[in-house]
């Protein structure tokens, strides 16, 4: 175990709490959760910030502690789906979905349970709740521990970029959690693909790496892609949302002489001061996972505007715009 000291005031202060991921430490976190404190960790989409999903004490701290509009329900995090069917109900579609694609990138909203023992903030009221089967080995590691569901949101403050790092948890959130687990790059880079069976069509509330055509494909069934304003119980799904404080500026083809470049290829005006390029090769799924890392880092430079260069809207792009599209809306929190 390694920077446990709680110096304030410098630097070590942020990364006092980012911790390898030991035995010694699933063991600590699980005790944290057990004892209703918060613990942010790596999943193969973003950082998650979690907490015993039983707990109501402990889910209620989530919101607290992101800021985050009591209304707004919460992923639990399962290790398997056997564990997810002492909780929820799979129709034969979900259950084909969650074949496919758990462990991974995908959350199901599906009905819960009578009488489970999840805390009733988790769906905020809902009687469905969305789960997950991450991949990560860090999370995965946690679940195989823990033993209980894990709500988890991710870790950064309420309409605020996602993270992709211990720091960037830190930087937000360093007062509220108990740890932040360190572990292997978050693959995918942005939160998992939504969905939910409705009969006979499925509702794609996010879009994620599993693509439309992805379920498209498992199921034969029609996908709906979700529309603004149709579900105001998706915060992800709000007009502004992921928003840097930096003004984001989209389709750029040329660069202004004050703002910083976010590039997708190896094609955008060179005439930028400030480049990141999210993918010099052109690959979507590059550019995903450099996503939110290169948004703060641009963002912590504090240039006004970051401009970004068009990004193909097909397979992955249509998640990078999604996400893109709500860090630029004009309505910030
Ligand atoms: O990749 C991810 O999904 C990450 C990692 C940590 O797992 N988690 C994440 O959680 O993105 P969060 O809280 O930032 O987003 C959860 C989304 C929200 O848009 C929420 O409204 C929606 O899931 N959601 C949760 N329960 C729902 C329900 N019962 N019906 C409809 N939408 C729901
Ligand atoms: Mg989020």
């Amino acid at each position: 175990m390694t920077q446990i000291t709680m110096d304030t005031g410098d630097k070590k202060h942020d990364t006092a709490k980012i911790m390898p991921p030991t035995l010694a430490n699933f063991h600590l976190a699980s005790k944290y959760l057990l004892q209703g404190k918060l613990v942010s960790f790596p999943t193969e989409t973003v950082y998650g910030l979690g907490a015993d999903a039983t707990n109501d004490q402990a889910v209620a701290s989530i919101f607290a502690a992101k800021k985050r509009p009591s209304f707004n329900p919460l992923i639990i995090h399962l290790p398997s789906i056997e564990e997810a069917e002492k909780y929820v109900d799979f129709d034969i579609t979900s259950r084909k979905l969650a074949a496919a694609f758990w462990p991974g990138p995908f959350t199901l909203v599906l009905n819960k349970k009578p009488g489970t023992l999840l805390s009733p903030l988790v769906s905020a009221g809902l009687d469905t709740v969305a789960v997950r089967v991450p991949e990560h080995p860090v999370v995965r590691e946690l679940l195989e521990n823990f033993k209980y569901p894990i709500a988890a949101p991710s870790a950064n403050l309420s309409g605020k970029l996602s993270p992709t790092r211990p720091e960037h948890v830190a930087r937000d959130l360093k007062d509220e959690v108990a740890m932040i687990l360190d572990g292997p790059p978050c693959r995918n880079g942005i939160e998992s693909t939504i969905a939910q069976v409705m009969g006979s069509e499925i509702r794609l509330l996010r879009p994620g790496s599993v693509s439309q055509r992805d379920i498209e494909e498992v199921t034969g069934l029609r996908v709906v892609p979700f529309e603004d304003g149709q579900n105001p119980t998706a915060p992800g799904q709000l007009k502004s949302h992921y928003a840097p404080r930096s003004n984001v500026r989209l389709n750029a083809t040329t660069v202004y002489p004050d703002e910083a470049l976010l590039a997708f290829g190896s094609l955008y005006p060179k005439d930028a001061r400030i480049v990141r390029n999210l993918s010099p090769k052109g690959s979507l799924h590059e550019a995903a996972a450099n996503l939110f890392s290169l948004l703060h880092e641009l963002d912590d430079l504090g240039c006004e505007t970051i401009a970004v260069s068009p990004i193909p809207p097909h397979g992955l792009g249509v998640a990078i715009n999604d996400r893109l599209s709500r860090a630029a809306a004009d309505n910030k929190e």
